[in-house]
């Protein structure tokens, strides 16, 4: 017999039909996948052989070290020894899972929230209390209620250019939700992966930099999302009543994450020309969230609501009058096109969610990006019943 968390090892019927967009003819709105060709060259040419012995759980020095110093430059207190490197952010959601969790523990999550944060979560054991989120951010108040009544051993958050909402907290709601945290003394687990993908000025400061010396907390980052996914590398920076769990629990684990991506992605941050790239990669994400609001704008203006997102990788998209985006998904995919339902990224079932889908915008081309919004719109007029006719101009509801 298998652990009795395996019970909750959901397979997703989601996951399933998404297994299709790999499919070269499929234009895919779906994944959370960087572009190909605005990633760094990958250039191993002057690997030191000596990376092929075993490296240490923390990670390798210089590594962490570069990634203390660009903490500290955004207002955190850390130092290189409280850095674990991890195989992509997503290790330091098991690792946080592992060390908070028990069946029936109540943690706190935006509604929505990253799906497969949720899935660790609800793997082993969590009870989810949601935080509804807004355009700026979550409601500091309905924060602190939910700590009072349920005493969540943990809060997740992605204040930055959220997944699946696009939403950046603003600053007064930085400062709100960090006091809550901070007066309660719950941990707080923060999770930036997009915070380099800008494309407006906004306030990006970490929840973490608000937090006093005593306090309990998280930070997550990654080079996924600036660098090369493909070599696994992120970390987790903690407090230091948490780091030494963390490693431990990380031993345990995987020994170390590879050696040779943590090489590649130290020589990534002191290259020369690291800010040029961040400034093209700002560049080139910045013309595709461009397109993709000039398509939505122009195919679903009458069907759907959305803001436009001021960094990150995706539009989150209500459908207007609610809607069922999961049997939506269904009909676009025969005619090719695919998108993320919303209903996954809630971490309690609600029918209303099933209005929402999340877009990528980093992977397909303007061109492709223009094709496949004209499709979504003609589904979703199909599943309403709503014909485009050629006289009179307009719809007609049948
Ligand atoms: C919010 C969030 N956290 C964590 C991750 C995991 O990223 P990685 O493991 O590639 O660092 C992602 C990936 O899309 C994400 O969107």
């Amino acid at each position: 017999m298998f652990s009795e968390r395996i019970d909750r090892l959901t397979s997703s019927l989601i996951r399933e039909l998404l297994a299709l967009t790999q499919k070269p003819d499929i234009i895919s709105f779906a994944g959370g996948l960087p572009a190909r060709e605005a990633m760094p060259l990958l250039d191993l040419s002057e690997l030191p052989p000596d990376l092929s012995q075993y490296g240490t759980t923390d990670g390798e020095p210089e590594l962490r070290a570069a990634i203390a110093a660009q903490l500290v430059g955004l207002g955190l207190r850390c130092k290189a020894e409280q850095v674990l490197v991890t195989s992509g952010s997503q290790q330091g959601i098991d690792l946080a899972s592992k060390l908070y969790i028990d069946p029936g523990t109540p943690v706190a999550v935006e509604a929505p929230s990253y799906l497969a944060a949720l899935q660790s979560f609800r793997l082993f054991g969590a009870r989810f209390e949601e935080l509804p989120l807004a355009a700026d951010g979550i409601d500091p108040d309905q924060l602190r209620h939910v700590i009072r009544r349920q005493r969540p051993a943990l809060v997740y958050l992605i204040p930055t250019f959220q997944n699946p909402a696009g939403v950046c907290y603003d600053e007064a709601t930085r400062a709100a939700v960090a006091e809550v945290v901070r007066e309660s003394g719950t941990p707080l687990l923060e999770d930036e992966p997009y915070r380099e993908l800008v494309y407006e000025p906004v306030d990006r400061t970490p929840l973490c930099a608000r937090l006093a010396e005593n306090d309990t907390w998280m930070y997550m980052g990654t080079f996924s999302k600036t660098g090369i996914p493909g070599l696994r590398v992120g970390y987790i920076a903690a407090s230091e009543n948490v780091h030494p769990y963390l490693v431990r629990l990380k031993q345990s684990t995987d020994l170390h994450t590879n050696r040779i991506g943590q090489w590649w992605c130290a020589r990534f941050l002191h290259s020369r020309d690291y800010p040029a790239h961040l400034e093209r990669l700002r560049g080139f994400y910045r013309e595709r969230r461009d397109a993709m609001q000039a398509a939505l704008a122009h195919h679903l203006g009458d069907l759907a609501d959305w803001t436009q997102p001021s960094g990150g990788l995706f539009f989150w998209v209500r459908l207007q009058g609610g809607g069922d985006t999961r049997a939506l998904l269904v009909r676009a995919l025969e005619r090719k096109v695919a998108f993320m339902p919303g209903e996954a990224f809630f971490a309690n079932p609600d029918p209303r969610h099933g209005a929402y889908m999340r877009l990528n915008f980093s992977h397909a081309t303007p061109e492709q990006l223009a094709r496949g919004m004209a499709v979504l719109a003609e589904v979703i007029r199909e599943q309403r019943g709503i014909v485009k006719t050629a006289e009179p101009v307009g719809m007609m509801e049948i």
